[in-house]
C-alpha cells in the first residue's frame, strides 16, 4: 500500500503518529512561513503542513505543486492550532517529512469544490473530474447503499437475482429500440431491452417464482430530467399472486428503503384509482403531499349565459386556501401562465371569497353572488380563498388544471422537500385509444391482464376494460409500473388481436412466449421501479444524471466519448449495412 490511512481517517487519537497519505492536491495556502495543503481522496480532505523553518527545500517542492496532482505525503499528526469543525479530520494537521509527487495534472477546466463553476456540458466532457467532486460523488454512494439495501431486503424475502440478456429481438409495441447489427447474420439485427419484460415472464414459467434484477434497460424516447436512453430497474416478478400480493410485498421494500437510506416510518402508502386520480388531480401520477383537488362545477356554473362554460365539456377548478389577498397582477400571471402554447388553456376564471362574506369574480358579470356562494360551498372554500376555475374538454382540461395545481403548490411552497407521499394508482385501463392511429394501444403493456370481470368487455368495449396495473407514486413522480400477467395464449393472442396485430405478426414477433404458455406457465404477476429516479426522488432531486456516473446529456450525447459517432465504411461493410443519402 502507498498509503497507512485514508484522508478521512485521522483524529486527535492520532497525534504524534506517523503517517504516510495519498490524495489529489485540491488547493494550497500560503501563511507567513508555512505552506497549508488540502489534500482529497474519495473519504475526505486532511490538512498537511509544510514549515519554512523546519525544512526550506520541502516546502519550495511543495509550492511547486499544482491543483489536481497526485501526491504522497509522509509525515507526523500534529494537534491542529485552529481547528476545523466542518471536516472529521478537522483537529489534526500532518507535518510532512517528505513528499512524492505520483502523477502530474493539467489545470481542471473547473473547480473540484462542492461549487463548481463548471457548466453542465463541461463537467460532462470531464466527467471524470466531476465525479471527484462531493455532491456527485454523494449521490453515487447513495445510490451504491441503496442498491445494497434493496438486494439485502430481496434475498431475505427469497428472490433469486437473475441475469437476463441485452442482445434480445426488437418489437415494436412500446418505445423505440436500439438496435445491434449482427455481423455473423447480415442484415439482421438485435435490439437492446427496454425491460427484461418477457424473459421475466419466462422464468416464472421455468419456476423460479420471485425474481428480481437491478437491470440496464435502453429505450430510444425524448429525453427529460427523468429520463434517460439507458436506465437501471429494479425489475421483479413472482408466481401464484394476486395484485394484493404484489402491492403488500412491494410496499414492504418501500418503507424498508425509506427505514433504512432515509430514517422515515411510513405507516400504509395510500391508494387511489387511476379513475379518481384524473377526476382529483388530473394526473396518473399526482404529487399528493398538498390539497387542492379538483371539484366539477358543471352543475354549478352552466345554468348563465356565460357561453365558454356553457359550451364546455367540463367545467373544473380547485381552492388555493388563504390566497383571496392575491393581486390582480398575480391573477394575470396565473392566467398568461396557462395560456402559455405549452399547456395552452383559453383562460382562467377566479373567485376571490372576501372576508365579508360577498365574492369577486372573473365572471361576474355573468354570475349573481348566490350563484358564486353555490361554487364556494360546493368547493368548500370560505372567507379568504381563491377559486381558480379551467373549462373545456375533459382529457385536456384536466390536464391544464394540473399544471396550474403544480405551479401553485409550488408556489406557496407546498412541495416540501424531505416530505414523501407514496401513493398507489390502481385500476389502470388495460388500453388507450389514439385517434392519430385510430387503434388501441396497451396502457402498460401488451401482458398485462384484464380484470377477470372485465373479460367479456373485450369484444364489445375494449376501452372500457380494466386491468389489475398499479404504479407506485412518490411525490408526482412515477417511480414504479406493474401489472399482473396474461398467462394463457388464447387471452395473449386475443390481446394482439385487439391491439390490431395479425395472428401471424403476434406469432413471429410473441410467438416465444405464446408457446411457453403451453408449457405450464403460472398465474403470475409483477412491477420494475425505476432505479434512478428512485435515488433522485429520496433526494428532492429533479434530475436522474446526477444519480447516474456516466450520464447522456439532453441530446442523448456522451460529451466525454463524443458519442454516439459515425463508424468507418470497412466496419459498415463487415456488418453488410450501407447508407444512401
Ligand atoms: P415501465 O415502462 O413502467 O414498466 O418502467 C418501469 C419504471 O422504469 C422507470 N423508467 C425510466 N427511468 C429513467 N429513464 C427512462 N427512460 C425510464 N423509463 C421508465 C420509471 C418506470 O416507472 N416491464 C415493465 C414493468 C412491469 O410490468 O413489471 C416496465 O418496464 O420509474
Amino acid at each position: 500500500m502507498l498509503r497507512t490511512h485514508t484522508c478521512e481517517e485521522l483524529n486527535i487519537s492520532n497525534v504524534n503518529q506517523k503517517v504516510t497519505l495519498c490524495g489529489w492536491l485540491q488547493k494550497n495556502r500560503k501563511l507567513g512561513g508555512m505552506l497549508f495543503v488540502d489534500l482529497r481522496d474519495r473519504y475526505g480532505i486532511t490538512q498537511l503542513v509544510f514549515n519554512n523553518e523546519r525544512n526550506s527545500e520541502l516546502c519550495e517542492i511543495a509550492e511547486s505543486l499544482g491543483r489536481e496532482w497526485v501526491i504522497q505525503a509522509t509525515g507526523t499528526v500534529a494537534e491542529r492550532y485552529s481547528k476545523n469543525k466542518n471536516i472529521t479530520t478537522g483537529d489534526i494537521e500532518i507535518i510532512v517529512d517528505a513528499v512524492t509527487v505520483l502523477n502530474r495534472s493539467e489545470i481542471p477546466p473547473f473547480t473540484i469544490e462542492d461549487e463548481s463553476d463548471g457548466g453542465d456540458e463541461l463537467r460532462l466532457k470531464y466527467r471524470y473530474l466531476d465525479l471527484r467532486r462531493n455532491p456527485v460523488k454523494n449521490n453515487l454512494i447513495f445510490r451504491h447503499n441503496l442498491s445494497i439495501e434493496i438486494r439485502n431486503y430481496m434475498n431475505g424475502i427469497g428472490f433469486l437475482e437473475i441475469e437476463t440478456p441485452f442482445l434480445i429481438k426488437s418489437t415494436p409495441e412500446g418505445a423505440r429500440d436500439f438496435l445491434v447489427p449482427s455481423r455473423m447474420n447480415p442484415c439482421e439485427f438485435y435490439a437492446l431491452p427496454q425491460s427484461p419484460q418477457t424473459f421475466k415472464q419466462l422464468l416464472m414459467i421455468s419456476g423460479y417464482d420471485r425474481y428480481f434484477q437491478i437491470v440496464r434497460c435502453f429505450r430510444d424516447e425524448d429525453l427529460r430530467a427523468d429520463r434517460q436512453p439507458e436506465f437501471t430497474q429494479i425489475d421483479c416478478e413472482m408466481s401464484f399472486v394476486e395484485q394484493e400480493d404484489i402491492l403488500q410485498t412491494f410496499e414492504g421494500l418501500i418503507k424498508h428503503i425509506f427505514h433504512k437510506v432515509k430514517g422515515i416510518d411510513i405507516e400504509s402508502i395510500s391508494r387511489i384509482t387511476f379513475e379518481d386520480a384524473m377526476r382529483l388531480y388530473g394526473s396518473d401520477k399526482p404529487d399528493t403531499r398538498f390539497g387542492m383537488s379538483f371539484v366539477e362545477l358543471n352543475d354549478k356554473l352552466q345554468h348563465r349565459a356565460f357561453s365558454v362554460f356553457n359550451n364546455s365539456e367540463l367545467v373544473v377548478g380547485f381552492v388555493a386556501k388563504g390566497c383571496a389577498h392575491y393581486s390582480r397582477k398575480q391573477l394575470d400571471a396565473f392566467t398568461d401562465f396557462v395560456k402559455r402554447p405549452q399547456i395552452g388553456a383559453g383562460g382562467l376564471v377566479y373567485i376571490i371569497c372576501n372576508e365579508d362574506s360577498t365574492f369577486k369574480s372573473s365572471v361576474e358579470k355573468f354570475y349573481s353572488q348566490e350563484d358564486l356562494a353555490s361554487v364556494a360551498e360546493k368547493c368548500n372554500a370560505f372567507a379568504g380563498d381563491l377559486i381558480l376555475i379551467m373549462s373545456g374538454e375533459t382529457k385536456k382540461v384536466r390536464k391544464q388544471l394540473c399544471e396550474l395545481r403544480l405551479e401553485m403548490g409550488k408556489q406557496l411552497g407546498l412541495c416540501r422537500a424531505g416530505e414523501y407521499k407514496p401513493l398507489w394508482v390502481i385500476d389502470f385501463p388495460l388500453l388507450e385509444w389514439d385517434d392519430e392511429t385510430q387503434r388501441f394501444y396497451a396502457k402498460h403493456h401488451p401482458f398485462t391482464a384484464p380484470k377477470p370481470e372485465h373479460l367479456a368487455l373485450m369484444d364489445t368495449r375494449p376501452g372500457a376494460v380494466l386491468a389489475n396495473a398499479y404504479d407506485l407514486v412518490i411525490n408526482g413522480t412515477e417511480i414504479g409500473g406493474g401489472s399482473i400477467r396474461i398467462y394463457s395464449k388464447e387471452l395473449q393472442q386475443k390481446m394482439f388481436s385487439v391491439l390490431g396485430l395479425s395472428t401471424e405478426e403476434a406469432h413471429n414477433q410473441f410467438g416465444f412466449l405464446m408457446n411457453a404458455f403451453q408449457y405450464g406457465c403460472p398465474p403470475h404477476g409483477g412491477i420494475a421501479f425505476g432505479f434512478d429516479r428512485l435515488c433522485a426522488i429520496l433526494n428532492d432531486s429533479d434530475s436522474i444524471r446526477d444519480f447516474i456516473a456516466f450520464p447522456k446529456n439532453n441530446s442523448g450525447r456522451d460529451p466525454m466519448l463524443d458519442a454516439p459517432a459515425t463508424i468507418n465504411p470497412a466496419q459498415l461493410k463487415e456488418l453488410g449495412i450501407s447508407f444512401k443519402n
